[in-house]
């Protein structure tokens, strides 16, 4: 079955064509973090417009890479939510339509679900379950435990900011470009991790959620009361304060939950200190990261990822009427 995908929950617009839920034919993407950069973050209603203009040479070009008219399209998997508003409409206006002029049968996928699905792509084993799955990225930061691929629990989510805001909004304190996430990690690169110690919220606290607010207090006194205090080594040291508590709350729920695996997935997901922090700390049990960075940030591919796999699941019904909430299982995913 090859679904197109459709992603349009926030700044980027995207589409992608993808067989049986793993093999990406194409994953196209128009980025608008360049215009963002310089503000700090994204403005909903200048996304929009961005959203508008890129939809259909977006569609346009994850066919033509994937070498694929819409003859060769089975099925339409388009974001339904959560995000902005603004930017939503323009994607699921844009599949309905095209579902509607194609007569394709269109179903709408849960964000989250999206990025719980990026494992899958190009992947050539089977995950395994029960895994711990956490998903982090600048609207989320939930912790999962998953019995099936669109079947699971919700262990733990943020109490406040989420990974992903957290490195936006250290960054912005830092004077460094949005996103966060990577210039802080670049940042880190020439600083020393331990030189400033930062808190671990929750802690040692019978929870698997996670708070990031009282970290970006820390943050925000250490740059206003320490002199001489270098953009490389506050970098550094808020990364790991992030990644540690990340990772105190995956490997506790890989032990109370015997899971054979822990997956990795959201922007959060392309740390590569987190990465190594959670491997070296997980012992036997294997680490799974989506296999390119471009799958950990937003995009279509997952969309059409997750499509597939509801469609397997829970067969036509899944794309019935794709506002229904069949469509997502995963109930608490929001
Ligand atoms: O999943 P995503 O692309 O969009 C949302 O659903 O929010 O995640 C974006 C978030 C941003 O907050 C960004 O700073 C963060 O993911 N991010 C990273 C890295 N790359 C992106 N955070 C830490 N390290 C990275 N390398
Ligand atoms: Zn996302």
């Amino acid at each position: 079955m090859r679904i197109l995908g459709i992603e349009t929950s926030c700044d980027e617009t995207a589409a992608a064509v993808v067989e049986n839920g793993i093999k990406v034919e194409s994953n196209a993407i128009a980025t608008t973090k360049e215009i963002f950069s310089d503000l700090g973050g994204v403005v909903p209603e200048d996304a929009a417009r961005r959203q508008v203009e890129c939809i259909l040479p977006v569609v346009h070009t994850a066919l033509k890479e994937a070498g694929v008219s819409m003859d060769d399209i089975d099925m339409i998997a388009v974001t339904k939510g959560p995000g902005l508003l603004g930017s939503l409409l323009v994607g699921i206006s844009a599949a309905r339509t095209i579902a509607s002029i194609h007569n394709k049968p269109l179903i709408g996928v849960h964000h989250t679900l999206g990025h719980l699905s990026s494992i899958w792509l190009d992947a050539t084993t089977e995950p395994q379950f029960p895994c711990i799955t956490l998903s982090a990225s600048g609207g989320h930061t939930d912790l999962w435990l998953r019995t099936s691929h669109t079947e699971g629990e919700l262990l733990g989510k943020t109490r406040d900011d989420a990974a992903g805001e957290a490195f936006d909004k250290g960054a912005a304190m830092l004077g460094l470009p949005y996103p966060g996430g990577p210039s802080i990690s670049d940042a880190s690169q020439d600083g020393n991790e331990l030189k400033y110690k930062l808190p671990i919220a929750l802690k040692g606290e019978d929870t698997l959620d996670f708070s990031f607010s009282g970290l970006k207090t820390a943050l925000k006194y250490t740059i206003r009361d320490v002199e001489d205090a270098q953009v490389p080594d506050l970098a550094a040291s808020y990364q790991l304060a992030i990644c540690t508590q990340l990772c105190d709350r995956i490997v506790r729920a890989v032990k109370n939950h015997k899971a054979k695996e822990v997956h990795l997935v959201g922007g959060v997901s392309a740390n590569i200190r987190l990465r190594s922090l959670v491997e070296q700390e997980l012992g036997d049990v294997s680490l799974r990261v989506p296999k390119k960075i471009s799958y950990c940030t937003d995009n279509a591919a997952m969309i059409a990822a997750a499509g597939h796999a509801l469609y397997e699941t829970y067969g036509s019904d899944a794309a019935k009427d794709f506002v229904s909430s069949a469509t997502l299982r995963l109930e608490e995913c929001d």
